[in-house]
């Protein structure tokens, strides 16, 4: 009522215009690419002989669903309400239906390509004599994806007048993963909770998961797992079945098929079996009965994903039984049903050996894997990590995947930011899976990219094709950050079409999201195609992997965490050198897993790309790379080049004020400059860490030297503390400051000595998930800034996990004035704080 009668006041086009202006203000990235944004009046008229009547010739509940998103997106984009025609049509229409339906309406009918299954074509003809703009394909899921694609041309002004194009997806199995737990957390989720369950229950409002499969069904994907891959047993339950029915419910209008995770030792846990040996015919009359209940309920169940014998997971091993045979068994009981299971390769032993020069945790899967290769039946997939380790910042091809001929094969690649920045870091991850599927394997001398292997094509396999660990949660934009959702929607389209380049992925991935603004692109691409480099550069360069804290969170920097422990991420640094031996001659020896083209590159040091000669060789810290640069100035100089390159993104971000709403310019802008901060964290741990394991010195002068920086142990403390976090190189100097216990506030000061001028001062703090600190910057007791330390960080001690900088910007300092950081405490929270930097003003 309220907002009628504010209306009633104001004249019309100037609520129009408030109208857009809110709307602008208030996009959250929700409607992630599907936004359907009005498009600018010029370009929606080149739209306007576009017909205005809707035929569509499906009645299934997928081409419901095509028919609705027309409806939608051209009214939308263009502000044309399509009118809905039955039957043939009698005059210009927009046609959707499969092959088969359409040639009901015109025999004559003949679309390009080969569409079979999800395949679809877009074609601008005439049918009956009438002007028809025919959306069809195999299926009326096919159809669906032809009335995505169609929008997605409008959205990018693309001309739609004289269409004539048929596209296939590369491979029959595009499905994501979800890692939720039933109590609605997500396993390195960092999205928010879970979008299918809470309280051990499949959530009464299933709002967001139909999002989703529409979301989901945009960029073609066809299949989601949504439980954990670390499997709860009770997951097929009989009484959690039924509520999984209701997920597969939301799914079935956007053709997304529903799986889940299963753990191998179900017939004995939860079944009452006395075993759960997979050769043990009881067992294999468990799996029968349990995939007879299922599909009573939910006749398209997809199939089942297995983790085994890794990480504590319970497997065949037990039983002396191996991954083929474990999956074998439900294979079988799947396959009357039409059910897939996909095994994960990612089997390994966690407790390996350290002071073993031959053991080796990236020689697992293949190891494993190979001498299985043609047991798996054809209703089985491996599921294979892209890389030998674990979704590293840089890993060369998984062996394996070279490795099996017989046997069907997924690429599994992460979205879910677990170890490239938690999606707190902005890295758009495509340039990376593009290396990957474009490697080839030269498997018999032949030409074998990894994108031909798992289409089944290089060895003629039924079944092939991807899987994406989203972990997209209820946070509004499902991925909490904005251009990560470029990932999500770049994992659709690669596994649709992996020969699209990032940059083609990046761009119309933006303009959906963002508009056709040309800055925009331009600015939001680069930033995407510059993010991966830049964080491989300050975390983990030369193949080094991310160094990050692997027995913790795996966010921030803690290179020491990677050795001396069974986890086998090891990069094997000390005094004398660094790099894991992984060669034939001398090392692991699983070079020798890959084919002899392919050992050509990684066995001799001089062949190896210098990207991953640390992955491959042990080398000393000053030999001298291809770049000409020694391995120990190439890791202080690609932190420092990584790290200011972060900084980069900001300004380019900072250029697009007023041409992005300013609800997402804002939480990006908030986004991009912690990373920025906290590439800087990452520089100094790492850097500092390597100084002192090499004992040489930067031949810049920077490593450990920081001329603006005021540690906070060395300031005037009243109040606080030293302490010195866990590992040293968590914090600036190996030392930081806390408030005493006793105290309410605390403060540190030091006096400001360079010349008079306009200046920044950064403050490094950490925020702990302990509390909400507050903070005050005062110059000469005047109050210059304050903020309150209330992010959410991983990790619940002052660390390079919770390492986080403030900026106040446009201080006019003297020498002789007085700098305080005052900190007020919450509860476990000691406003604790590293150091402050005084730098002259950039901007
Ligand atoms: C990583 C991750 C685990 C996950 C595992 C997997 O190790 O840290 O949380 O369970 O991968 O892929 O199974």
């Amino acid at each position: 009522m309220l907002d009628r009668i504010i209306m009633q006041r104001i004249p019309l086009p100037f609520a129009v215009l408030m109208l857009f202006a809110c709307a602008a203000l208030a996009e959250s990235g929700e409607d992630a690419w599907l936004r359907y944004a009005r498009l600018d009046p010029h370009v929606a008229s080149r739209y306007a002989s576009m017909p205005t009547a809707l035929v569509t010739l499906g009645h299934s509940s997928v081409s419901r669903s095509g028919q609705t998103e027309l409806l939608r997106g051209i009214q939308g984009m263009l502000g044309r309400t399509l009118r809905i025609d039955i039957g043939a049509p009698t005059g210009p229409a927009i046609i959707a239906g499969t092959v088969e339906q359409v040639r009901a309406l015109d025999a004559s009918f003949d679309p390009p390509g080969n569409l079979q299954a999800d395949g679809f074509a877009l074609i601008s003809t005439r049918i009956k004599g009438q002007e028809a703009l025919i959306i069809t394909g195999g299926t009326d899921r096919a159809v669906l994806y032809g009335a995505f694609a169609l929008l997605r041309k409008i959205a990018q002004a693309e001309g739609i007048s004289a269409l004539n194009e048929a596209q296939v997806p590369s491979v029959p199995v595009r499905w994501v993963n979800q890692w939720d737990n039933l109590d609605g957390s997500i396993e390195r989720g960092y999205a928010g909770q879970s979008i299918f369950f809470e309280n051990r229950r499949v959530r009464p409002n299933l709002a967001r998961a139909a999002e989703y499969a529409r979301l989901l069904a945009s960029v073609g994907i066809n299949g989601c797992n949504v439980n954990n891959v670390n499997a709860d047993l009770h997951i097929l339950d009989s009484d959690f079945i039924a509520q999984l029915a209701r997920i597969a419910d939301v799914f079935r209008p956007y053709g997304v098929k529903l799986g889940v995770a299963v753990n191998v030792s179900m017939p004995k846990q939860v079944g009452r079996l006395d075993t759960f040996d997979p050769l043990d015919p009881k067992v294999a009359e468990w799996w029968n009965g349990k995939f007879d209940e299922v599909y009573r309920q939910i006749p398209d169940f997809g199939g089942v994903v297995v983790k085994a014998d890794s990480e504590g997971q319970l497997g065949p091993s037990l039983y002396g039984r191996n991954p083929a045979e474990a999956a074998n068994v439900i294979a079988r009981a799947l396959k009357p049903h039409g059910g897939i299971v996909f095994y994960r390769a990612f089997v390994y032993d966690h407790h390996l050996d350290w002071n073993n020069l031959k053991a080796d945790r990236a020689r697992a899967a293949y190891d494993i894997f190979h001498p299985l290769d043609g047991q798996f039946d054809d209703n089985v997939i491996v599921q294979i990590k892209h890389g030998p380790i674990d979704f590293q910042v840089r890993e060369p091809v998984s062996p394996l995947l070279g490795g099996l001929q017989k046997t069907n094969e997924a690429i599994e690649l992460q979205i879910t930011q677990e170890y490239t920045g938690q999606q707190r870091h902005t890295v758009f991850l495509i340039p990376m899976w593009k290396e990957v599927l474009d490697f080839d394997m030269a498997v018999n001398g032949q030409n074998t990219p990894v994108k031909d292997i798992i289409t089944g094509r290089s060895f003629h396999r039924p079944l092939g094709g991807y899987v994406g660990v989203a972990n997209v949660g209820l946070s509004t934009n499902w991925l909490a950050n904005q251009l990560a959702l470029a990932n999500l929607y770049g994992f659709g389209r690669l596994a649709w079409n992996p020969d699209l380049t990032a940059q083609a992925i990046a761009d119309e991935w933006t303009k959906l999201t963002f508009g056709n603004d040309r800055a925009v692109v331009k600015a939001i691409t680069n930033i995407q195609l510059g993010s991966w480099p830049a964080y491989e550069s300050y975390t983990g360069p030369l193949g080094l992997q991310t160094l990050t804290n692997i027995t913790g969170p795996h966010y921030g920097p803690a290179p020491e965490s990677q050795e001396h422990n069974g986890w086998g991420q090891w990069i094997r640094a000390g005094h004398d050198g660094v790099g894991m031996d992984r060669t034939v001659a001398t090392g692991t020896g699983f070079v020798g897993q890959y084919s002899p083209t392919v050992q050509k590159i990684y066995e001799p040091l001089a062949n190896t790309p210098d990207n991953i000669v640390l992955f491959f060789h042990h080398v000393p810290y000053t030999y001298r790379l291809h770049s000409g640069k020694t391995v120990i100035q190439t890791i202080y100089d690609s932190h420092y080049e990584g790290a200011e390159e972060t900084g980069e993104f900001v300004k380019e971000w900072q250029l697009l004020k007023g041409r992005v709403d300013d609800g997402r310019y804002e939480e990006l802008l908030a986004q991009l400059e912690y990373q920025a901060g906290h590439a800087i964290v990452w520089r100094d741990a790492v850097d500092d860490w390597f100084h002192q394991m090499s004992g040489v010195d930067d031949q810049k002068g920077r490593v450990g030297r920081h001329p603006n920086r005021v540690e906070a142990e060395a300031m005037e403390l009243r109040g606080y503390r030293v302490f010195e976090p866990t590992s040293w190189e968590g914090a600036s100097g190996g030392k930081g400051v806390a408030c005493s216990a006793e105290m309410t506030t605390c403060s540190a000061q030091t006096k400001f000595d360079g010349a008079a001028g306009l200046y920044e001062v950064d403050i490094e703090y950490f925020d702990l998930s302990s509390g909400t600190s507050k903070f005050k910057v005062l110059v000469n007791n005047h109050v210059a800034d304050e903020w309150r330390a209330d992010m959410l960080l991983p990790g619940n001690e002052p660390s390079a996990d919770s390492s986080v900088r403030h900026r106040t910007k446009g201080l006019t300092l003297h020498p002789g004035d007085v700098i305080c950081i005052e900190g007020t405490p919450d509860r476990a929270e000691r406003a604790p704080l590293d150091y402050i930097e005084v730098l002259p003003l950039q901007r």
